[in-house]
């Protein structure tokens, strides 16, 4: 009975997501587009740096009806015009424009992109322009045609083509805006680049008029021999027949289309290899209908907390773990390619790690993809990042579809534990019902995760004079699965010591990870040998601080898990210290440059001897 109520929930609220999404952005989300087969519109594209926004207003700042730069290279009217792709610079995609071009490193507006591409129309076929994400606002036409716009940088969309594109030369002009808005998600403030373009794979996708759009299949808690989920078949009627068959497991089922085109799906499986960091175990996994088929490479494994506990598969776990930008290793910029995920958790996996903290945003599905073959558990955030508007509806909605997206994208991935709803949020009335909100939303969209999100600690002296206590009380954590805090003691706050005379006071009985801490070094700099109060900046005093912080995170007795910022430097244009910072957070236990600093080596060692943390 409850399993059937939830489960009518479920689908009413997806359907209801699945329509605001459209609703808002005439966009839609085809899960799974990896595994189908595209035509990459990856490459050269022609760009049009539009620092007045011209495109999108006239000359007395109205709202145009239609964008300005969206003919074709030349124009037919024959007026003169201001503008011409042909003969404008290129950026390629997938890639932010601002470590394309010197000129751009500090740009931020709208630039119009513009490609031609060939298509061969084919009967009972529906075509999509698959965007991987676009940071931030982006509005797109193909030939001539508005078809979509969208807002969040870091999420995928699909815009429906069908209807517009033509058999032979076609071409598509997208305006691409990453001015940073006050009712934005993220606002005016973050502490990463604000990396700007078409930052991810950009493809066309080819489907049958009744399609697979999205599907969960995940491992039953309470039974873990079977397989439960659900199918839609987009464009599909009642009636129609989906099967769902993991050849190695020797297991099948069928299910059948609802009148809101959703099948639910049992499958009963003995011998579950389940995934697990040890395991990563992916199974082959084929969902068909008559009309359409798409393959997905699935782990299985439960993940559900007790008390303070974190059960994997059942057992406790403890989530070893590194916070992770996506700065592009070396090159810098945002990281896209797989050779930018097998750098960065690659280095994790050095590190001893069995989980990553993916901040503030959802990363490119190259490295949800990587970590489920990796083993690799994550935590998987939207830029609910410090103060958003919170009494603000629209902005509500922004994260609304925003987390929707991230769960849609990522549902599958066996990798990814923890769904986090926001990082640094200030303690106000407004913003815990907002974010409880989001917690509740999570949950019903995915009741198969934990929900977490990153806390400020309160520190109040100790009376004796003696040391600081860190207070957890914030009104979030009641809604929270897992409690995550952030604190910066050898940092913004005290010295390194600090942590030796600090006890934490945690007031919920759940979980907690320290999903941040650490202390900013440049690499290569250093202190005299020996010296016992090395200077800030060096190497060695963020070693000092490491060196002091996991003794303290061993006497907090329900910590289950760590993530200390960062794995690697990365660009912010808060961070203006000449020769320490120039525009990047030095954080990184290795700089943008690949060099490993005296820290990374300590928390090597203490997850590798398992020092840190409560033994599984
Ligand atoms: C904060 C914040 C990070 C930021 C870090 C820092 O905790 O969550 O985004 O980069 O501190 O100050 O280095």
């Amino acid at each position: 009975m409850l399993r059937t109520r939830g489960r009518l929930l479920l689908t009413g609220l997806l359907v209801v997501i699945a329509a605001s999404l459209r609703a808002q952005s005439n966009t839609t989300l085809l899960v799974d587009v990896d595994h189908r087969t595209t035509t990459s519109l990856n490459g050269d594209w022609h760009a049009i740096v539009d620092q007045y926004a011209t495109g999108l207003y006239t000359f007395h700042q109205e709202l145009r009806k239609d964008g300005f730069f969206i003919n074709a290279p030349y124009d037919p009217s024959g007026h003169p015009q201001d503008y011409n792709f042909a003969n404008a610079v290129t950026l390629k995609v997938p890639g932010d424009w601002n470590t394309q071009r010197p000129e751009l490193l500090y740009y931020e507006g709208p630039i119009w992109y513009e490609r031609d591409f060939e298509h061969t129309a084919k009967p009972n076929t529906r075509t999509f322009l698959h965007i991987g994400a676009a940071n931030y606002r982006s509005f797109v036409w193909v030939n001539t045609k508005k078809v979509c716009e969208h807002e969040g940088g870091f999420t995928p969309f699909d815009c429906e083509l069908t209807s517009v594109v033509k058999n032979g030369k076609n071409f598509v002009v997208i305006s691409v805006d990453n001015t940073r808005i006050a009712d934005g998600v993220p606002t005016l403030q973050t502490d990463w680049w604000n990396y700007g373009g078409l930052t991810r794979d950009v493809s066309l996708v080819d489907v049958p008029t009744e399609f697979i759009d999205d599907y969960g299949l995940h491992l039953s808690r309470a039974d873990h021999e079977l397989i439960e989920g659900y199918v839609h078949v987009e464009g599909a009627s009642s009636g129609a027949r989906v099967t769902v068959s993991i050849p190695e497991l020797n297991a099948r089922a069928t299910g059948t289309v609802d009148s809101s085109s959703r099948a639910t799906i049992s499958i009963p499986a003995k011998l579950i290899n389940l995934w697990s960091p040890e395991n990563p175990k992916l199974y082959k996994v084929e969902i068909a209908t008559d009309a359409d088929k798409i393959e997905d490479e699935i782990g299985f494994r439960t993940i559900e907390s007790r008390g303070t506990q974190i059960l994997l598969n059942g057992q406790p776990v403890f989530l070893r773990g590194i916070s992770i930008h996506a700065e592009a290793p070396y090159r810098t910029g945002r990281a896209y390619s797989q050779k930018d995920v097998d750098t960065l958790l690659g280095w994790a996996k050095e590190l001893g790690c069995n989980y990553v903290r993916l901040a503030h945003y959802p990363h490119d599905e190259r490295m949800t993809r990587t970590a489920d073959k990796l083993g690799l558990m994550v935590w998987s955030e939207i830029p609910d990042y410090w103060a958003l508007q919170f009494e603000n509806p629209a902005v509500l909605a922004k994260s609304k579809q925003q987390l929707g997206e991230m769960i849609r994208r990522d549902r599958n991935k066996a990798s990814i534990v923890l769904w986090s709803v926001a990082n640094e949020t200030p303690n106000t009335e407004a913003r815990t019902k907002y974010l409880t909100t989001m917690v509740d939303l999570a949950h019903q969209l995915d009741p198969t995760r934990l929900v977490t999100a990153a806390l400020l600690v309160r520190t109040e002296k100790n009376s004796s004079g003696h040391g600081t206590t860190k207070i957890v009380d914030d009104p979030l954590g009641k809604a929270l699965d897992v409690i995550g805090t952030n604190e910066y003691i050898g940092w913004y706050e005290q010295h390194a010591e600090g942590a030796d005379s600090t006890t934490w006071d945690i007031r919920y009985q759940k979980p907690l990870i320290m999903s941040e801490w650490g202390g900013d070094a440049k690499a290569g700099k250093h202190a005299p040998a020996g010296d016992a109060h090395p200077a800030l900046w060096t190497e060695e005093y963020q070693a000092e601080i490491y060196n002091h912080q996991i003794p303290m995170l061993n006497k907090i007795p329900q910590l289950r898990g760590t993530s200390p910022w960062i794995l690697m430097d990365f660009r912010s244009a808060r961070r203006v210290n000449p020769g320490l910072q120039d525009n990047f957070n030095r954080k990184g236990l290795i700089s943008d440059q690949g060099q490993k600093k005296q820290a990374f080596f300590i928390l090597q060692k203490a997850y590798k001897d398992k020092t840190l943390g409560k033994p599984e």
